[in-house]
């Protein structure tokens, strides 16, 4: 009944500033999501830190100082490989700097010395949220061309310090997500009207398109053996018509290019025709030249990651909101939803592999899935969290089909297998782990850990290489 390859990447998966805290520690910067108190969900953020406000990912679960025993964990827990971020104002706190900063690279060799003598497997995403305030407040992020260099400069350091034990990159976490959470995303605010926040989201697009190539071309001569992947959120692709009404149809296709276009450009490596009709009608002019279409046409990326958490519903006319976790559309009948009002669709993930599958032909990876909820300790001193339990089995039994419908799935890390910051909203309430922490939103606790029921599941499905999905 083996299912899934024997090599394939059972994870998990966590962001820098969302697990590691000390965010001010051993020369490290402020970056763009250390001054939101609330999450990135809303766009509403401070311009610098606030003396005496509470910032969650400040200290957040300290994976900085404890990340030695919590990859133990993940190694008893049965991991692969591991996912996580680089924290760029560790590494250039401004980002602007000409010189790395030499305690911030010592973190991460640490980091993956471990992670590489307990057989775990580091997959890196070079820029999850993280970009440096400095480049914010004086660029308004990947609106400028000017991260283009700073970028490749990040690029060239990592790839030089840490290419020997990293073979697994993505460069953006979600790029896609620029139309709904842009401060995250690309550093940036939106301003003006639509067609000038328009003008605004396809500059930054393109921006970050060219600094991927850059990137590739860069691995290529550094990192010869290395994978170089771009990173989706397909929760903004998995869109359902409300109706068989052509226009919901059309609709929610157009929905879906905001990420197709992504792949379309860094995957195919051009520009698709219906970007340029929207550039046309919104009166769009993007500073595009013939060497950066030639760039991104030689140096294209090798796999499609992403993260996929739930499905939406468009209906004509609906004012497109969206969140960490993709397109807010209607409510859809047919669906479960989480705590946190998010569709639980374990056949939409079997839909997006396939969808993109036929679209690219590229190996996938699925990098971010999980279910947030509010566990609790029970009486009994552990604790059951059910829910997770059902929500991984039912979306890895999805992969399996997929799988068997012809898709090359080549991985899968949980988002969050230990406990962490929630990136929407800045709570630590909503709980993806298979290991508890003790810290609560008020930043209270003693930041101990504990495994949960759902531990033991998954652990299972690894060391049986996915059969016990299929048994009892
Ligand atoms: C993804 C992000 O969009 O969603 C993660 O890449 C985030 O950083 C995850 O944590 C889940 O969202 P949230 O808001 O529940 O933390």
């Amino acid at each position: 009944m083996t299912v899934f390859p024997k090599d394939f990447l059972w994870g998990g998966a966590i962001a820098a500033n969302q697990a590691e805290g000390a965010w001010d520690v051993d020369g490290k910067g402020v970056a763009i999501t250390d001054t939101t108190q609330h999450g990135i969900a809303k766009n509403v953020h401070d311009e610098e830190v606030v003396p005496g406000a509470f910032y969650p990912s400040h200290e957040a679960i300290d994976f900085y100082h404890r990340y030695d025993t919590d990859l133990e964990e993940m190694a008893a827990l049965g991991l692969k490989c591991f996912r996580t971020s680089i924290a760029w104002t560790r590494i250039f706190p401004t980002g602007e700097e000409d010189e790395p900063n030499e305690e911030g690279l010592k973190f991460y060799d640490r980091l993956f010395d471990k992670m590489v003598a307990l057989g775990i497997e580091p997959v890196v995403t070079i820029s999850h949220y993280e970009t440096p305030l400095t480049l914010h407040k004086k660029y308004n992020g990947w609106e400028s061309k000017k991260l283009i260099p700073l970028f490749e400069k990040l690029c060239r350091v990592l790839f030089t310090r840490y290419g020997d034990r990293v073979h697994y990159w993505m460069t953006f976490n979600e790029m896609n997500n620029v139309h709904t959470i842009p401060y995250a995303a690309a550093g940036m605010d939106l301003t003006g009207d639509y067609p000038h926040q328009l003008q605004q989201i396809y500059q930054a697009t393109h921006n970050m398109y060219v600094a991927n190539a850059q990137a590739v071309r860069l691995a290529k001569e550094l990192m010869p053996d290395a994978k170089m992947g771009i990173m989706l959120s397909l929760s903004q692709a998995a869109v359902y018509p409300a109706s068989p009404k052509p226009e919901d149809v059309f609709g929610a296709l157009q929905l879906q290019r905001r990420t197709f276009v992504s792949a379309d450009v860094q995957l195919r490596g051009y520009y698709p025709g219906y970007v340029k009709r929207i550039w046309k009608d919104y009166k769009v002019t993007i500073d595009i030249t013939d060497d950066e279409l030639a760039l991104i046409k030689q140096y294209t990326s090798q796999y499609l990651a992403f993260s996929y958490y739930r499905s939406s519903t468009y209906q004509e006319g609906m004012k497109i909101y969206g969140d960490t976790g993709g397109v807010v559309g209607k409510p859809n009948p047919y669906l479960k939803e989480s705590a946190w009002g998010w569709p639980i669709d374990p056949l939409g993930l079997r839909w997006m592999c396939n969808l993109m599958q036929d679209r690219y032909d590229c190996p996938l990876f699925i990098v971010e899935n999980g279910l947030g909820a509010a566990d609790e300790i029970s009486e009994d001193g552990k604790i059951h969290d059910p829910e997770r339990s059902a929500y991984l089995r039912d979306h890895l039994k999805a992969i399996a089909d997929a799988i068997q419908d012809g898709c090359k799935v080549i991985g899968y890390t949980w988002w969050g297998p230990i406990d962490i910051v929630s990136a929407g909203t800045g709570e630590m309430k909503k709980r993806y782990g298979f290991v508890y922490v003790d810290r609560h939103n008020d930043g209270s606790g003693t930041l101990k850990r504990q495994r949960k029921d759902s531990f033991d599941i998954y652990r299972q499905i690894i060391e049986t290489d996915g059969d016990s999905l299929f048994q009892g």
